[in-house]
């Protein structure tokens, strides 16, 4: 974090991911959790990731944010303000022990932003999504809802080009995460700026992003994309049209058999796991588990998806 004070919203950033990769561990306990992955999210652009658990997702944001280094490749992030991305997490990531305000004003105080200009902006925030009652609580007063909108207000006080959101609803139950969508989808079209928002909900994607790509199992990779054709600005009732429905059931057939390779990783370990892949798919594979994976393998990889592979992103 700088010390700059933030320019305003409306120069939002850009961000270019090229052959981006990353390990974790090393020797036999080594992972490829990510990549390679190409992206390109335009400044103003709400792009959402959908993804199967363990594929990648939270390392690939840590990445944009400068919190992870990748392995190979590398991210570009074009921006005005020398910090220009926020973070909201899935665990609110907001201190206990500060007041609701102190906790919105984190990054304005980073940025040594005089205590009343940051005062009246955390407030502003917490106006906007319905917490001006609450500045002088402490979280754990408030509910795992509130608690998130404090994160996002957090998050936006410091007027950030880029805000990246690692499944930041998916610890609420479903009617708050409907609400706190819609919520967030009149912030971000009042106030255009570039949003990274990885979930693996497919409908709040739809509800909420100008594009939709949609990630492998784990090294996760982008295999599809899709553009919601819903108009800007545009409100929760897009959830109730024949066209959202129909763009829900594709997506969900591309990551189904992603869904169901991550979740059987899950249960077997990765060298038993590769042995049968290998026998299943007769592949002829290198046992380093460092190794590059073969593009023409990835064929065994992708779900039936009918004809739609000509739209697919390429890897
Ligand atoms: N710091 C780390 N050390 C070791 N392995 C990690 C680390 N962070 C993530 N991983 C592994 O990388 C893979 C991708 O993790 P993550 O990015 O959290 O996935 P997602 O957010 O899509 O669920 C997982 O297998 C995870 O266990
Ligand atoms: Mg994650």
């Amino acid at each position: 974090m700088g010390q700059e004070p933030p320019e305003p919203a409306a120069q939002a950033g850009r961000i270019r991911a090229a052959g981006v990769e990353r390990r974790f561990g090393r020797g036999a306990s080594r992972v490829h959790a990510l990549g390679p992955l190409e992206l390109e999210v335009a400044a103003g652009e709400f792009c959402c990731i959908v993804g199967p658990s363990g594929c990648g997702k939270s390392t690939f944001l840590r990445i944009v944010a400068g919190l992870v280094k990748p392995t190979a490749g590398r991210v570009e992030v074009t921006a005005a303000t020398a910090n220009p991305a926020a973070m909201v997490f899935q665990n609110y990531g907001i201190s206990p022990w500060k007041t609701v305000l102190a906790n919105v004003r984190f990054g304005l105080d980073l940025r040594r932003v005089p205590r009343k200009e940051a005062n009246a902006r955390a407030r502003d925030w917490l106006g906007r999504l319905g917490l001006a009652d609450f500045a002088d609580r402490y979280p754990a007063a408030l509910s795992g809802g509130m608690q998130q909108r404090v994160s996002i207000a957090r998050a936006l006080a410091v007027e950030p080009e880029i805000l990246l959101m690692d499944e930041p609803f998916a610890a609420l139950d479903a009617q708050l995460r409907t609400i706190l969508q819609d919520e967030l989808l009149e912030i971000c079209q009042a106030d255009k700026r570039t949003v990274l928002f990885v979930t693996h909900s497919l409908e709040e994607a739809l509800v909420l992003g100008d594009r939709v790509l949609v990630m492998s199992a784990r090294p996760g990779r982008l295999i599809a994309e899709r553009v919601p054709p819903f108009a800007r600005p545009r409100t929760g009732e897009v959830r109730r049209s024949p066209e959202f429905a129909a763009m829900q059931a594709e997506l969900w057939e591309l990551l189904r058999g992603e869904v169901e390779q991550a979740s059987g990783r899950e249960r077997e370990p990765d060298r038993k796991r590769q042995s049968k892949q290998d026998r299943e798919t007769g592949a002829d594979r290198q046992t380093d588990p460092d190794h590059e994976t073969d593009p023409d393998r990835r064929t065994d990889r992708e779900p039936k998806q009918g004809g739609t592979r000509k739209e697919e992103v390429a890897p």
